[in-house]
């Protein structure tokens, strides 16, 4: 079957890639020349594990092909996905639908005969009702559908999260557009991945309401690691005695210096803006949006504590840039918060991250920060030791050396990776989160 993907982004490029893998004839349409002409030639615009041996593997078996112009490369599909980025415009955080907007006039134009146009860009319920009537008002006598299929995949996993996804979500009511994306995701089949097919936009809400809900989940867990540290509990043991329960689960219970990425933050925010639209409330989403916000200014008050408040002139150490371990996405990361915070304080920072470096320097462009390329040579002479993000590397450090190299052993954990007691029989003064110091003396 041959389909069409049109935006190389994070889930197009993904979701074309994996396809072609399952052994689609895939174009992927991007209007960034120099990006397509890279893709062509193997060269990935994202750090993803696993993703550039799969396109080029895609690329020589000829199932996949990188184009610039809409018009060619959707010619001939049964399956045209939309997979441009909607951000959160800026005035009222809104999802911007310009982009997808702005594709459905363009496939109105030049499609000629049937295909299904397939949402994957995450988009406001509606959208997908809006699209089938833009592409209706320019070319009246087309035969199509509209249908969304949100995307689920995590950065830093998003291969085997395509190819092994918990269910895929199909909202169209069509039975010839089924039968297209179903054909499209037999191969699912043999791994019974649940599909569950709905109104569109059911579809819609449910990216929404998926990603809201993890968001409430890291957040509950923030604020009562919050009150562990009051009260004198432990949270990771509080994460594990509510987590086995069936129904709460263990996963997304890992308080840290609040969520980040380009998903979270965005989803939330438009879903908190689609229930004020319809004058309906969402209370417990909105507060998640502030209560994540203010966490990620407070985080400088843990880095002041390992310093009893004498944070002036300090330099600091930090271990991880991106928002989560395997990306280089800097976007609504933690760092993007704490390191201002810190610098206007008058720390010097150090900075390291395996994968982050490049984009966190543009972003930062800022002399008063030391860059480095490798863990240890971050620490020499440092008087704090922070670990912001829970790279592999930064799992299993060597603290011989790590006492060695800095001026003084204190270590602010954030994503608490170390054993308390561990870290003080090493003789470290060791900071983390929802775990009071007092507990494991
Ligand atoms: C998220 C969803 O998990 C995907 O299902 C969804 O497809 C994607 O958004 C999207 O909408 O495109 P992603 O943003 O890649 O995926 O990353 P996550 O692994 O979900 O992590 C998001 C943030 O939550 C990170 O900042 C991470 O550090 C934080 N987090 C996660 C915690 O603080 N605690 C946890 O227990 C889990």
């Amino acid at each position: 079957m041959k389909i069409s993907i049109i935006g190389t982004g994070y889930v197009g490029l993904v979701s074309g890639t994996c396809l072609a893998e399952f052994g689609m004839n895939v174009t992927c349409i991007d209007n960034d020349r120099e990006k397509i002409q890279n893709l062509n030639n193997g060269i990935i615009p994202i750090y993803e594990p696993g993703l550039e041996d799969l396109v080029k593997k895609n690329i020589n078996e000829k199932r996949i092909k990188f184009v610039t112009n809409l018009s060619d490369g959707i010619k001939n599909s049964e399956a045209i996905f939309i997979a441009v980025g909607t951000p959160s415009r800026i005035k009222d955080g809104h999802a911007d639908l310009s982009y997808v907007f702005k594709v459905a006039e363009e496939i109105a134009e030049c499609l000629k005969d049937y295909a299904v146009v397939v949402n994957k860009s995450t988009v406001p319920v509606g959208t997908g009702r809006k699209v089938f009537d833009i592409i209706k008002k320019k070319n009246k006598d087309l035969e199509f559908d509209v249908a969304s299929n949100p995307e689920f995949l995590r950065e830093g996993s998003a291969i085997n999260d395509f190819m092994r996804p918990d269910r895929v979500v199909i909202g169209c009511e069509s039975n010839r557009a089924k039968k297209i994306l179903s054909e499209i995701y037999r191969p699912l089949y043999l791994l019974e991945t649940p599909i569950l097919f709905a109104k569109r936009e059911t579809a819609e809400l449910i990216k929404y309401a998926a990603n809201s809900f993890l968001a409430t989940k890291i957040t509950f867990i923030n604020e009562i690691s919050d009150l562990c540290e009051k009260v004198g509990a432990n949270v990771s043991d509080v994460s594990i005695g509510i987590g086995l329960d069936g129904r709460i689960g263990k996963k997304f219970l890992h308080p840290g210096p609040g969520y980040g990425g380009s998903c979270f933050p965005k989803d939330t925010l438009a879903l908190v803006k689609t229930a004020h639209d319809y004058k309906s409330q969402l209370g417990i989403v909105e507060h998640v949006v502030k209560s994540n916000d203010l966490r990620k200014k407070n985080n400088i008050n843990l880095i002041k504590r390992a310093c009893f408040n004498q944070i002036k002139g300090k330099k600091i150490t930090i271990l991880g840039l991106t928002f989560k371990p395997n990306t280089d996405d800097m976007r609504d990361s933690p760092s993007l918060i704490l390191i201002p915070k810190l610098l206007d304080e008058g720390c010097h920072i150090c900075a390291y991250d395996p994968e982050g470096l490049e984009s966190a320097k543009k972003i930062f462009n800022d002399n008063r920060i030391s860059w480095f390329t490798e863990t240890y040579s971050a620490m020499v002479d440092s008087d704090i030791l922070v670990i912001l993000t829970e790279w592999n590397q930064f799992r299993a450090l060597d603290f011989k050396k790590v006492k060695s190299l800095l001026k003084t052993p204190i270590l602010v954990d954030f994503r608490n990776i170390y054993d308390p007691k561990e870290m003080r029989e090493k003789g470290f003064n060791y900071f983390s989160i929802g775990r009071p110091k007092e507990l494991f003396l």
